[in-house]
This record gives structure tokens, C-alpha cells and sequence, in this order.
């Protein structure tokens, strides 16, 4: 374990705490430079010559735009190899940023849809999760997100599709674009999700229109385990008060937050906190947004005002709402109370 060093930068203290990272999409990992590497191994053509062309053209101020650039992005993702690289990459991000465990997110029908198998993803992924814990110190799993755009047929087929890969798969997600594709759309795939034993998890984006009612249907009608952002529930004492009651996870990501919408949400995480929210600190698709698990701990840090005790309660919250077993979660908090008594911090 890393010392913390009392007096030492807060940027050093965040990389060193020890974190759960439980929103990250892995096509959102993929790295200018990974993306020209592929695509010169597979013979695509892109668009863009330069790293920094590439770089340029990340360009967006909606969730809508951000999409737009993203899902072209991917077609450098072919083989098993490609989707074992691009794993391999964040997560080796992730060891050097103090993330014990990572919960990652991956849209099987963003590669489905172009003819790439279903077991060529999951298994081209799985190979990078199954070395992380002993070459790297990193638990990992992997969530499949069904594309909230596309139709509830199409997700119940990924869904169908994904069942004999169950043992790598921990659980689901919803994301792509929010706009008119509220939860209760896929309301009989979840819970089809769940009779297979999946966990639920559900974006509710920033901002986006129709969210209050969003939030209440993944509550009340879907019965998700955790929020992805999920920060608007603020703007509700009474969900917000069920969300507290019943200890869900929120995943904020506050940099990819500054794209989607105006702000960070900053003032909103904190409010979650102080409420006794279980609120968590992520990366989204950092890199596009710019910002792995720490710098987003230390921007919204700097922003608000966070002090380390803040911190500590962020990466604490982490561990008590990943889908890990009571005695691993023991293991991570040990380690956490360790850290934090190490520096002198008290977050209780
Ligand atoms: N897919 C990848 N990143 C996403 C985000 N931030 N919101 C919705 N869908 C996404
Ligand atoms: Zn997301």
C-alpha cells in the first residue's frame, strides 16, 4: 500500500487512496493513440492523420454531439486482441490511479450492429480481466449496457445473446441517449435480467429532459441496485430520500458532467454527500472528457472545497456500494481506514 504522506499534494493523496471506479465505459477508454494503433494493425481507414487530429475532433456539448463522435470511433475495435488491448489499457490506468476495484461498462451492440460476434468481445475483454488481479492488483467485471436507443426487442436479443457468457458478465446497464428512451422501455428486459441473476444498473444522465420522472421509474418500476449520475435526484426531497433510505449507489462523473451539461454538477455531489447519499466518483469516457478516476476525485475537490475527509467518505462509498461479497468488501475498507488513519484523516 501506498503511504500517504500527511502534508503531501492532494493530487498525490487522491492517487493513492484506494477506490472503487464503478462507471466507466471502456470505448470511452479508447485513447487517440490506441485508436490510430488499431486501426494501422487492421487496415481501417480513418478520417484524421494525426494523433492531435484525432485529438481535435473530440469536439461536443451534449450528450447527442458526444455520441456522434463515439460510436464511429469504435469501428478500430475488430478482434478478440483489440478488445483484450483496450481493457488492458484503462486498467492498467486504473492500478496506477489506486482503483482496487473497476465495474466496467461495454456496449455489445455498438459492435454486434457491425458485425463484430458477441463472443468475440466478451472474450477479447475477459482475457484483460481475468490477469488484472494478480498482474495488476485490480478486481474487475464487466456490465453489459444495451443501448437505450435502439429497441427493447434488440436488447432482449443481446440479452438472450448473453447468456452463455453469464459467468463473465456481473451485471446490466442502460445507456446511449436518454432523449425519449425512459427505463420503463425496457422494463420486462430487466427483469428478465434479473431472473438470470444480473445486476441492475441504469443511467440517469444529467439534465437531460424527462429526468425526475426517469429516476422515479428506475426506483419504483425497474428496482435497480445502483444510478449511473443521477445527481438531478437532488431536485426531489422525497427520491432523494429513497435513495438514501435504501443506501443505492449514485456513480457521478463531474468532468464528463462539464460536456454533457453546462457544469460539473459539483454543488449537486456535494449536497449528495452531506445528505448521506451513497454517492461515488467516476470517469465516464475519459478519454474523450480528459479525466481518469483521480483527476476527477481532484477537480471536484478543488471545485467544491472537498477536503480529504470528503475524499476518503467518496472512495469509502465506492466500496459499500460495488457488487462484490461481504469479505472482499471488508478487505477494501480495511485498506481504505488503513490509508486514511495513515494520513491522519477522519471521515466518520
Ligand atoms: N455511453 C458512453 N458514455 C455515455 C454517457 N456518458 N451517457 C450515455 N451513454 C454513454
Ligand atoms: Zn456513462
Amino acid at each position: 500500500m501506498t503511504t500517504p504522506d500527511a502534508a503531501g499534494s492532494l493530487e498525490d493523496f487522491v492517487a493513492g487512496l484506494p477506490k472503487a471506479e464503478l462507471h466507466l465505459h471502456l470505448e470511452g477508454t479508447l485513447e487517440p493513440e490506441l485508436r490510430m494503433a488499431l486501426a494501422a494493425r487492421n487496415g481501417v481507414a480513418l478520417p484524421h492523420a494525426t494523433v492531435e487530429e484525432v485529438r481535435a475532433s473530440y469536439r461536443f456539448d451534449s450528450l447527442a454531439s458526444f455520441l456522434a463522435v463515439y460510436y464511429p470511433a469504435m469501428d478500430v475495435l475488430r478482434t478478440e486482441q483489440d478488445f483484450t488491448d483496450l481493457a488492458w489499457a484503462y486498467l492498467r490506468r486504473a492500478a496506477a490511479q489506486g482503483v482496487r476495484r473497476a465495474e466496467v461498462f461495454f456496449d455489445p451492440q455498438a459492435h454486434t450492429g457491425r458485425g463484430v460476434p458477441f463472443a468475440v468481445v466478451v472474450d477479447g475483454l475477459w482475457d484483460a480481466v481475468r490477469r488484472a488481479p494478480a498482474e495488476l492488483g485490480v478486481d474487475a467485471a464487466l456490465v453489459m449496457c444495451f443501448l437505450r436507443d435502439l429497441s427493447a426487442e434488440s436488447a432482449m436479443a443481446t440479452l438472450e445473446s448473453s447468456l452463455p457468457h453469464r459467468d463473465r458478465i456481473l451485471g446490466v446497464g442502460l445507456d446511449s441517449d436518454e432523449r425519449g428512451n425512459p427505463p420503463v422501455k425496457f422494463a420486462e428486459v430487466f427483469a428478465r435480467a434479473r431472473e438470470a441473476g444480473y445486476r441492475l444498473t441504469m443511467h440517469c444522465d444529467v439534465d437531460q429532459p424527462g429526468t425526475l420522472e426517469h429516476l422515479r421509474q428506475v426506483l419504483e418500476v425497474i428496482g435497480v441496485d445502483r444510478i449511473d449520475h443521477g445527481s438531478n435526484v437532488v431536485e426531489d426531497p422525497a427520491l432523494l430520500a429513497e435513495v438514501v433510505r435504501r443506501g443505492l449507489g449514485l456513480t457521478a462523473c463531474p468532468i464528463s458532467n462539464g460536456f454533457v451539461t453546462a457544469q460539473m454538477k459539483g454543488p449537486e455531489i456535494a449536497q449528495l454527500l452531506r445528505a448521506g447519499a451513497k454517492v461515488t466518483v467516476n470517469s465516464d469516457d475519459p478519454a474523450y472528457f480528459g479525466g481518469y478516476v483521480a483527476e476527477n476525485l481532484v477537480a471536484l475537490a478543488q471545485a467544491q472545497g472537498l477536503g480529504r475527509a470528503d475524499l476518503v467518505r467518496l472512495a469509502r462509498n465506492s466500496f459499500e456500494v460495488a457488487w462484490v461479497d461481504e469479505p472482499t468488501r471488508a478487505r477494501y475498507l480495511a485498506e481504505l481506514d488503513a490509508y486514511a488513519a495513515a494520513a491522519g484523516v477522519d471521515d466518520a
